[in-house]
């Protein structure tokens, strides 16, 4: 099964990336599965659900996010009936959402996706991700067998998202860190088998900072003063991805980064 991972899509200039180059990207490499971070798709906050439509007509199949899919309380709704969009499984229980789904390919293969959220340096409530993918895991392997098991690490600490890496070799099919929005070199394939990037990057704006304007952050680190973000609608943009092809087993083949600049 050939899957494609795009990190965290930012705003207006993230969509029009999506819309330029996913569907000719899948049909180049014959991808059977889409799996794409949404938390940032509307202005830079959260996802409104005219969005999510809009970007599953460009070929996203399925949906993560992070700790900033709750800006926007429209969505709600949507996370407690569309299990084709995911949040963080290790919030509490009754926090609105799915924290996991199954996604059937070519009308038979399952694929199990995760989507976790790290603890450092992130305050959101959330309960350990290491015991809470345990048990994902050992409930819906008991019930079915996947052709591949996908978890989105949404978390800032490469130590914590290496950490889950190592913890997970063997066991799912691709590890893929989100939400710092920073692309990372690390495509490898750990000893047992698992494909890992430690953070996929944003697909947005090029010329900001994260998707912001860079002028309202470096006042940011300057001034003591509340500045009012800005995301950049304008000028270049960047495409970040990572290409997983998997084995029988259900672990992964290769890996590899597609990144791409659009101006
Ligand atoms: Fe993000
Ligand atoms: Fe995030």
């Amino acid at each position: 099964m050939r899957i494609l991972f795009i990190g965290d899509i930012v705003a207006k200039l993230g969509r029009k990336a999506v819309s330029e180059i996913l569907p000719s990207l899948v049909e180049e490499e014959k991808v059977d599965l889409v799996i794409a971070n949404v938390e940032n798709l509307s202005h830079g906050k959260g996802a409104t659900p005219q969005a999510i439509d809009e970007i599953r007509g460009y070929g996203v199949d399925i949906m993560t996010s992070g700790n900033h899919i709750w800006f926007r309380e429209e969505t709600y709704p949507l996370l407690e009936n569309d299990p084709t969009i995911i949040r963080p499984a290790n919030y509490p229980g009754d926090v609105a959402g799915f924290g996991f789904t199954i996604a059937t390919v070519s009308g038979k293969e399952k694929v199990l996706v995760v989507n976790l959220l790290g603890r450092l340096w992130i305050p959101d409530p959330t309960e350990d991700p290491f015991r809470t993918i345990d048990e994902i895991i050992a409930d819906q392997c008991a019930k079915e067998k996947f052709a591949a098991i996908i978890v989105d690490f949404h978390a800032e600490a490469t130590s914590e998202k290496m950490a889950m890496g190592w913890y997970l070799d063997g066991r799912v099919t691709l590890v893929a860190g989100t939400h710092t929005h920073i692309p990372t070199s690390d495509t490898w394939i750990l000893p047992k088998g698992t494909a890992y990037v430690s953070d996929v990057g944003m697909t947005g704006a090029q010329h900001s900072v994260l998707g912001v304007d860079p002028e309202t952050i470096i006042k940011a680190h300057k001034y003591p003063y509340p500045q009012k973000f800005e995301w950049v609608e304008t000028g270049p943009k960047i495409f970040s991805s990572v290409f997983v092809e998997t084995d029988k087993k259900g672990m992964a083949k290769s890996i590899k980064r597609i990144d791409k600049i659009l101006e």
